[in-house]
């Protein structure tokens, strides 16, 4: 039995959900909705679906069982609410809010509403990133003691003026934080463990055009004692170069470049090159870092990865709905990335270290 889905927000990460929709044998697509209504009508008509311009008219008329929702970050809450309440499953794009009170809203309707809540985060599912994980759950390098996450990338004017909510802290809840490192941040804790406190500080260095910040730094220290370094950007021109590395106590390391080459902008650009592993220096391993390679650019070559990865995810969420079983990335999990980047403005405003968990 497939599960009727639609899709909340038809804008540029919106087509992708609903080419994965089509796409896979567990769901049947049945409708979209948009604040504008000519949007939610032209995915109608391009793929067959109902179009509504209103929530509950969607979640009352279409027969919907789970929505994906694929609205600016600000606004994620309104839709999880009311598909809670009427009983939908949801699947929300990353990051979960913009702030921890929201996310909390959203947890609490959808334990009410006893319904399946999942984030959207790819970028788990990137082989490297798997192979990583398995390595250190495996304790191969020993347990984790240093994590670092570099992103230096750039977004130019015509970017920020694509969308009139973007660059704004009222419309987008932030910038490089918000928007683009919350893939990154995700890996960082899932890899790393429970995080302890963050002293972290922001600047515009190189858009005086938005109000939000193009770069934000910050130093963790994990439960475990271990430590964690961030640095990520939009101001160095061109292109994209984006790390996560994990240090082990036994010395040995590995790392993931997930995402490098040409600035990768979904509905606006494909991702170009490869995730791929840059660094593995487990005893007796060390020979492998060029077969992984070999290895992943065969995948890439194979696959659409700007639809791929999004589909494994969706579709571990339809399944998370038939199996009566947790998602890949639960409410709880998107929470603690909102709770990374809201450590790192309150420390920054505070000029402090900011103690977990956020009160
Ligand atoms: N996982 C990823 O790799 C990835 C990539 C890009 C974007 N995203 C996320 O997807 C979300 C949307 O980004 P985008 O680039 O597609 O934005 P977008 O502006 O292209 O699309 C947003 C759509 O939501 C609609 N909308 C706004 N308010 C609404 C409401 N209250 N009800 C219904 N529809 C409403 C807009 O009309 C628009 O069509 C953001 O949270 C972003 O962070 C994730």
């Amino acid at each position: 039995m497939s599960v009727r889905t639609g899709i909340i927000g038809c804008g540029k990460v919106g087509q992708i959900h609903t080419e994965a929709l089509r796409a896979l044998e567990c769901s049947e697509f049945v409708a979209v909705c948009d604040a504008n209504l000519s949007r939610a009508e032209k995915f109608a008509s391009d793929y067959g679906v109902a179009a509504f311009d209103n929530l509950d008219e969607m979640f009352s008329n279409s027969g919907v069982e789970a929505v994906m929702v694929c609205t600016p970050h600000p606004l994620h809450e309104e839709p999880t609410v009311a598909a809670a309440k009427a009983g939908v499953h949801v699947l929300i794009e990353k990051p979960m809010a913009s702030s921890l009170e929201s996310c909390d809203r959203m947890l609490q309707a959808t334990r009410d509403g006893n319904v399946k809540l999942g984030i959207v985060s790819q970028r788990r599912l990137f082989e490297p990133v798997q192979r990583m994980k398995r390595a250190i759950d495996a304790g191969k390098i020993g347990h984790p003691v240093l994590g670092t996450f570099h992103m230096y990338s750039w977004r130019d004017q015509a970017y920020y003026e694509s969308d009139p909510w973007r660059g704004r802290w009222d419309t987008e809840g932030g910038g490089v934080l918000v928007n683009q490192s919350p893939h990154q941040l995700d890996l960082l804790q899932w890899f790393m463990g429970e995080i302890e406190e963050i002293t972290g500080v922001w600047s515009n260095l190189n858009h005086p055009y938005i109000e939000v910040e193009d770069t934000a730094l910050a130093i963790v220290r994990f439960k475990s004692g271990a430590l964690g370094n961030i640095v990520t950007s939009l101001s160095q021109k061109p292109g994209i170069d984006t790390t996560v590395h994990v240090h082990g106590s036994n010395g040995a390391s590995v790392g993931v470049m997930t995402d490098k080459g040409a600035s990768f902008v979904a509905g606006v650009s494909e991702i170009a090159d490869p995730p791929l592993n840059d660094v593995w220096t487990i005893p007796g391993e060390e020979h492998l870092l060029a077969e992984f390679e070999q290895e992943d650019r065969a995948h890439f070559a194979n696959i659409n990865a700007t639809l791929y990865y999004h589909q494994l995810q969706i579709e571990d969420f339809l399944k998370a709905i038939q199996e009566d079983r947790d998602p890949l990335v639960t409410g709880e999990e998107g929470r603690r990335v909102v709770e990374m980047f809201t450590a790192i403005y309150r420390s920054n405003d505070e000029r402090k270290p900011v103690k977990f968990p956020l009160t």
